[in-house]
């Protein structure tokens, strides 16, 4: 009995150690920028009030000088290189109907650089949404009509 209970913590402690392991070997690789952002960033909450943001660098600022206020430590001479990684990775989307939606409901598996890279036509948007449905995409038809007018509308091909 306390034989199984030892051979599964070290089971435990193995995979942790490993896990360990690849995140110390992964950093090396990480760009500083990102290891700021992960480091400063996800201190008190999850990824996910950032990801449902799309800021310009100016407002990017506000929120990491508000963050800083709040007790996040980042370095002064920092906050240029993460307010350019989060405007990168989190940057403005156009005004519009169907931003909300799409704030909220594309940002559940990945982020919205990908969704401001890819020009479309209608069509194709379509298409896409399909695709994502069968990802697990969950809008109702009234969403769908609003993100695809929203997505033909500024990211046309
Ligand atoms: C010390 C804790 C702490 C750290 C570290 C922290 N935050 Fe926050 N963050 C908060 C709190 C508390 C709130 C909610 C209150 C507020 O918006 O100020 C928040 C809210 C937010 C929001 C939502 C703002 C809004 O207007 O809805 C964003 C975006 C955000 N944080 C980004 C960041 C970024 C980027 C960093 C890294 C620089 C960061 N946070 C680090 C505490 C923290
Ligand atoms: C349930 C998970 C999920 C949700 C929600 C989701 N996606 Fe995706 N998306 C994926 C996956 C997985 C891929 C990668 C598919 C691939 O590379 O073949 C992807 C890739 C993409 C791509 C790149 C496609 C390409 O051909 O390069 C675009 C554009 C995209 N998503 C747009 C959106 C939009 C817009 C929304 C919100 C309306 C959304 N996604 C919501 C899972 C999701």
């Amino acid at each position: 009995m306390t034989r199984t209970i030892k051979t599964g913590l070290w089971a435990v402690i193995t995979v942790i150690l490993a896990a360990a392991a690849f995140a110390a070997g992964q950093d090396n690789q990480v760009p500083k920028a990102e290891r700021i952002f992960n480091i400063s960033c996800m201190a008190c909450h999850d990824l996910r009030k950032i990801q449902t943001q799309a800021l310009d660098g100016e407002a990017w600022t506000k929120i990491v000088n508000r963050m800083v206020d709040n007790g996040a430590k980042v370095e002064k001479e920092d906050i240029p290189v993460l307010v350019n990684y989060l405007e990168d990775n989190f940057g403005p989307l156009p005004e519009g109907p169907g931003k909300q939606i799409v704030l909220e409901k594309c940002t559940v598996c990945h982020d919205l650089k990908r969704v401001r890279q890819h020009l479309a036509s209608p069509e194709e948007w379509a298409d896409t949404l399909g695709a994502m449905e069968n990802e697990g995409l969950m809008l109702n038809d009234e969403e769908f009509a609003a993100v695809l007018r929203y997505l033909a509308r500024n990211f046309r091909q």
